[in-house]
Order: structure tokens, then C-alpha cells, then sequence
């Protein structure tokens, strides 16, 4: 059983509006759950569901509405502490470069959000080992902007970033939106090494049920505002009786629904006996 200590995000009856009267709108509906250390977890949905919303209020961007959100079992005050121990990928990652500069000195400008900045060799060094990680030669960026590099580039580098800072907590908002399915794997894949060999917890936000079921210790489906079905992508997917999940299954090739769903049912099976 997990105890409350490694309990990351709780949430209890969170909701987020903007707006006021008839221009009201209701972005994340009465919303309750607990992110575990050292999870990743997938929230999926349509657009518009209230995705990226609960990305920013893990974020600490956004204040709650109404009901109590909590990181570490406290509200979230300090955002550049905050930010020192959650980090960000968002889906446009040149907004998060700035042209003027070289990637370079941004990757190792990264490190200000740390109160206690490591020396000007180890930042250096943790750059070069964060470049690697994504399978980047460090030499390869010397002295290159971010408007020198493609889209799918651009995304490895703000995971190169990932790896050089090694934050608790990663919030992944459709990371893989700008890349061809091979660089789409590879980020999965690092992702997944990000969890394994710096027990990072990830929370991975994206349309797609399949890439979901992938990478996912657990899964949060979201329909207008809601978190509609929630367990292991063996329990989310076997649950098919749930309006939204099925819609999201009918979204994705058949080949592959039948062999995730033939899977989850071994999985399940294996369980039971
Ligand atoms: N700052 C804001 N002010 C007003 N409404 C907002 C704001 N941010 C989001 N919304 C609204 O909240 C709802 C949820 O938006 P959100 O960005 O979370 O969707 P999403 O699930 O991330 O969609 P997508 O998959 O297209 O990125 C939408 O109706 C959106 O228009
Ligand atoms: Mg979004």
C-alpha cells in the first residue's frame, strides 16, 4: 500500500472557471485524485477537455477555483521553489527558446531557477550529459539558435533540458505533437528512461489513447472538465463500457486496439491466477 508521504499532486473537488456570468466557462470540473512518486501518469482527452489547464494547475499557473490542490501535501506558494522541483514540456517548444540567444547558453542559463546553483563545470557537464541522453553530440548545437533547428529538434533539446536539470517532476503537455512517429517513440522512450534512472515522476498529457497506454502506470481520461475513468491502462481499457474511453479507442487504428485490448486481458488474466 502507498502511504501518504509519497503521495506528489493531490487533488480534492478541484475546479478551474475563467470568467464570470454567461461567459463563464468551466475548464476543470470537481476533479479529485492522488499522483504517486515516481508514476507517470497520462491524462488524455479530446480538445478542449481541460488537458492543459490541470497541467498549469500542477504548474502552480493556475491558482484552483474551488476545492483544495496540494504538491507534497502543501498549497503551492512559492513558484520559483515550485519550479525548481516541477519542470515543464509544453507543446510549442520555441516558445520556450529565445532566438536571440544560443541554445547552449539557455541550456546552462536553465540551472538560475536552482536557489543553490551547481559550479560552471557541472552545469556544463550536466548539459553535455542531458544532450546525450536525447542522443545529441554536444558539438553538434555548439554555437547554434533555436531558428537553426527543426520542430522535432527543438523538442529533444527541451528534453535535453529535462535531463540536465533533473527535476522531481516532469508535466509533458503533448510533447510529441511536432515529431514523425520515429522521434515520437524515441521521446516515449526517453520518458520512460527519464522515470526509470532518475525516478521521476511524469505526468504526460496528450490526445492519444495509444501513446497513453504505452508509457502509463496509470490513466486519466478527461471529458469536459472531468476525469471520467481513471486505473491501469489494463482497467481503462477493459472499462469499455465507458462512453468517452471507447470514443478515444475508436480514434486508433483497429490492428492496434485489438492487440492492446488482447494484451490488457492477459495482463489481467496473469493477475487474477
Ligand atoms: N486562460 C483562459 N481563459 C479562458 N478560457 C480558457 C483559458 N485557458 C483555457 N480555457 C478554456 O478552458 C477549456 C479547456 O482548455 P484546455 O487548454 O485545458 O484544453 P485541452 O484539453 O488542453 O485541449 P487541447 O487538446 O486542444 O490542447 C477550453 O474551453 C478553453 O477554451
Ligand atoms: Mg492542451
Amino acid at each position: 500500500m502507498l502511504s501518504n508521504e509519497s503521495i506528489v499532486f493531490s487533488a480534492k473537488n478541484v475546479s478551474k472557471t475563467f470568467g464570470a456570468g454567461k461567459n463563464q466557462v468551466t475548464a476543470v470540473n470537481d476533479v479529485s485524485f492522488d499522483i504517486y512518486d515516481g508514476e507517470i501518469i497520462s491524462i488524455v482527452g479530446g480538445s478542449g477537455c481541460g488537458k492543459s489547464v490541470l497541467a498549469k494547475i500542477m504548474l502552480g499557473l493556475y491558482p484552483a477555483s474551488k476545492g483544495v490542490f496540494l504538491y507534497n501535501g502543501r498549497k503551492i506558494s512559492n513558484l520559483k521553489r515550485h519550479w525548481g522541483e516541477v519542470q515543464s514540456v509544453f507543446q510549442d517548444p520555441f516558445s520556450c527558446f529565445n532566438q536571440f540567444f544560443t541554445i547552449r547558453s539557455q541550456l546552462e542559463d536553465a540551472f538560475n531557477i536552482f536557489k543553490k546553483k551547481p559550479s560552471k563545470e557541472e552545469i556544463k557537464r550536466r548539459v553535455d550529459e542531458g544532450l546525450l541522453a536525447v542522443n545529441v553530440t554536444p558539438k553538434d548545437i555548439e554555437g547554434k539558435y533555436s531558428f537553426e533547428l527543426s520542430g522535432g529538434q527543438m523538442q529533444r533539446m527541451l528534453l535535453a533540458r529535462i535531463f540536465a536539470l533533473r527535476p522531481k517532476v516532469l508535466i509533458a503537455d503533448e510533447p510529441t505533437s511536432m515529431v514523425d512517429a520515429c522521434v515520437r517513440a524515441n521521446i516515449l522512450d526517453y520518458l520512460m528512461k527519464l522515470k526509470k534512472e532518475l525516478h521521476m515522476t511524469i505526468v504526460f498529457v496528450t490526445h492519444d489513447i495509444g501513446l497513453a497506454n504505452y508509457v502509463s502506470d496509470r490513466i486519466f481520461i478527461m471529458h469536459e472538465g472531468k476525469i471520467v475513468n481513471a486505473g491501469t491502462p489494463e482497467e481503462v481499457l477493459d472499462k469499455t463500457e465507458e462512453a468517452h474511453t471507447l470514443k478515444l479507442l475508436d480514434d486508433i487504428p483497429e490492428v492496434h486496439k485489438e492487440e492492446w485490448i488482447k494484451n490488457s486481458h492477459r495482463a489481467k488474466n496473469k493477475k487474477v491466477s
